[in-house]
Order: structure tokens, then C-alpha cells, then sequence
């Protein structure tokens, strides 16, 4: 899905300046900036609910606006800001309103509901026939995925769709749903103002500024490592460093001895100091928080300050202290393009 200078004016406002981006196909793109930064109204001008004042949109090879609107909502799922299900259908019937549109049978559409629920995580036999009020605001979320996700759109718009779920509960939804979302290869742009949930999410990740103003595109840890922008560096600048060490993974040359993983032949034994009796071990690629975890533990366990790095074959190539960790974050933020 393609944006060309696409643009939105309201009466006396612009809500989308002049965006251009594409969607690749199966990725998971989430647009992440401020509130009024023109997210939702460019996540409704791809399935036409709002029509673009100037600009293209191509879905496939097709300008959208040659698409009945209508069968284009047929062919694009959408997950609307707030929910938004027919409170006076139960769970299994708002699940089935595409299939319905469709025309499908009761039989194929009975088994997709009971499906799509187990999918989401919650059990058919206790939720379907219940009706939206009677959910938490997760579960309702939950049943707005799955209604989107009925008839296995290519495409699926999602305007936060998990706004409205306790930190923890989010946590597992946000999971679930990428994993969902490789599995199926659906190709999905996201809208949210929470950057951890759009870097631990994304494939990649649009900032927005005012008027859809695009700030940066790059994958989660480009944004966080390297804003390109100080919009980008105020988004990502407050809890930026424990960002970093969920995203950074442990390489060569970070390590205290980098020459022994590029020398040939290049192993040997551990350092004599390295996690000392600990028997503690990382590997190359560890997350860095992982490394830290590891470094906390050998320190109370030895007094001792590193702790050996093995490569895939099990072979020690150097050891990992404080100062692998310091090396990895100037490593990130610094120069060339980074890793991951
Ligand atoms: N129907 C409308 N008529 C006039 N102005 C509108 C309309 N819809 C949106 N706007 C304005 O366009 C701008 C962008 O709105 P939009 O809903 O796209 O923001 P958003 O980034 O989704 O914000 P939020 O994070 O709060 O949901 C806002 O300034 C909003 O007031
Ligand atoms: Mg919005």
C-alpha cells in the first residue's frame, strides 16, 4: 500500500500535510506521534472513509479511489480507535459481520467465529454469545481483532487497538498479535501513540509529526538508536537507554577481547577473572539487557567484573564486563547503519 503526496484538509485545518510512504507487503508498519498528528485520518483515507483532498493511495496496483468503497472494506480489516463493536450484537455475530456481508453460509461462518475467538484467546463457548457490555475493555479489543481478521484480509488497518488494556494484559496482546500477524502474513499498518508498543511491535516505524509530517521511517531500533529528528529524540528520549538494551544485540566487537572472535582459529579458554566460578555464560546476539542481567548476577556472585561470550559453536571468543555494554550503546547511537 502506497501514499503519494496524499493530502487532508478540513475546513480551515490540514490534518495530512503531504505524505508519502509505502507499506511493504506482510509488514507490520506502526505510526506512532503526538495526538492531532493526522494518524487516524491517514489509517480512514486508505479504506476511504475519509476521502484524500490531493494525492494517491495505491493498494496492489490499484488507486483506491477507482475501488468501491465498500468492496475495498471488504478487502481491508480495520480495527477502529475504540473498539467501536455493535453493542446490540453479541460477540459471535459483530466477529461475523464481514462473513455476513459476504454472504457466507451459517456453517463456514459459525466455524470461523469459533476459530477466530480461540485465535484471540478467548473461548468460544463462554463468549460468543455474550454481548459487547457485558466484556472488559480487553476482551472487546480482542473481539475487534478478531472481527477485522474474519474474512483473512491482505490488509488490516488498526487504530490503537490496544488502548484501552492494563500495561500487563497489553503486553500479551501486543505479543500475540505479531506473532498472529507473521503467521497469517498479513500486511498491517498500525497507528498508536505509545512508542514502546510501536518498537516492540514494528517492522517498521513511521514518526509523525503535525500534518502526518513524516519525522523518520526506519526499523524500532534505527529510530531509538539514531532519531533522525528532535521530534524523533523528544518521542524516544525518555527511557531511551532501557529501549536500547531490549533491542541491541551483543556483537564482537563490543566484547573485551574482540580480536580472539575475529582472530583464526580465534578461541580459547576464558579469561581467569571471567565470571569466576559463577559458571555463568552468554552468547554472541544476547539481548544487552540479558548481558546486564548476566553481569548483575556474576558481581554478587564473584565480586568479579565479566562474564565469558561463546559463539554459536560454543567456542569462547572474549568476555562481556561493563564496558562491553558502554562499547554496544556508543556502538548503536554512533555512525553507519545499524544493526537489526
Ligand atoms: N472530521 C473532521 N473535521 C475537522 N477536523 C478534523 C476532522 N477529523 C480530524 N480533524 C482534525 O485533524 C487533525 C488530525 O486528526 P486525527 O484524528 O487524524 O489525529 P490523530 O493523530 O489520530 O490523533 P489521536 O492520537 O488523538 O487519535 C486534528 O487536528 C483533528 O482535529
Ligand atoms: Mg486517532
Amino acid at each position: 500500500m502506497r501514499f503519494d503526496g496524499v493530502r487532508k484538509e478540513y475546513a480551515g485545518s490540514v490534518a495530512v500535510d503531504d505524505l508519502s510512504l509505502a507499506v511493504r507487503e506482510h509488514e507490520l508498519l506502526v505510526l506512532v506521534g503526538p495526538s492531532g498528528c493526522g494518524k487516524s485520518t491517514t489509517l480512514r483515507m486508505a479504506n476511504r472513509l475519509v476521502e484524500p483532498t490531493a494525492g494517491r493511495i495505491v493498494l496492489g496496483d490499484e488507486d483506491v479511489t477507482d475501488v468501491d468503497p465498500v468492496a475495498l472494506r471488504r478487502r481491508i480489516g480495520y480495527v477502529i480507535q475504540n473498539v467501536g463493536l455493535f453493542p446490540h450484537r453479541t460477540v459471535a455475530q459483530n466477529v461475523a459481520t464481514v462473513p455476513g456481508l459476504l454472504g457466507w453460509d451459517r456453517r463456514r461462518t459459525r466455524e470461523r467465529v469459533t476459530e477466530l475467538l480461540a485465535l484471540v484467546g478467548l473461548d468460544p463457548d463462554r463468549y460468543a454469545r455474550r454481548w459487547p457490555h457485558e466484556l472488559s475493555g480487553g476482551e472487546r479489543q480482542r473481539v475487534g481483532v478478531a472481527r477485522a481478521l474474519a474474512t483473512d484480509p491482505p490488509v488490516l488497518l488498526m487504530d490503537e487497538p490496544f488502548g484501552a488494556v492494563d500495561p500487563v494484559g497489553r503486553a500479551r496482546l501486543q505479543q500475540e498479535f505479531a506473532r498472529l500477524q507473521r503467521e497469517l502474513g498479513t500486511t498491517v499498518m498500525m497507528v498508536t501513540h505509545d512508542i514502546d508498543e510501536a518498537v516492540r511491535m514494528a517492522d517498521r516505524v513511521a514518526v509523525l509529526s503535525r500534518g502526518a509530517h513524516l519525522e523518520q521511517l526506519a526499523p524500532p531500533l534505527e529510530v531509538v538508536a539514531r532519531p533522525a529528528s528532535a521530534a524523533v529524540a523528544d518521542l524516544v528520549g525518555r527511557g531511551r537507554t532501557a529501549r536500547l538494551l531490549a533491542l541491541g544485540r551483543l556483537e564482537p566487537s563490543d566484547l573485551d577481547d574482540a580480536g580472539a572472535a575475529t582472530r583464526p582459529g580465534g578461541t580459547r579458554d576464558a579469561p581467569a577473572t571471567a565470571g569466576a566460578g559463577t559458571g555463568r555464560t552468554l552468547r554472541l546476539g544476547a539481548e544487552l539487557g540479558d548481558v546486564v542481567t548476566a553481569l548483575t548476577d556474576a558481581a554478587g556472585a564473584s565480586g568479579g567484573g565479566a562474564v565469558p561470550v561463546l559463539d554459536a559453536s560454543g567456542h569462547v571468543v572474549g568476555a562481556a564486563s561493563a564496558q562491553t555494554v558502554v562499547r554496544a550503546l556508543h556502538r548503536l547511537t554512533s555512525g553507519g547503519p545499524a544493526a537489526g
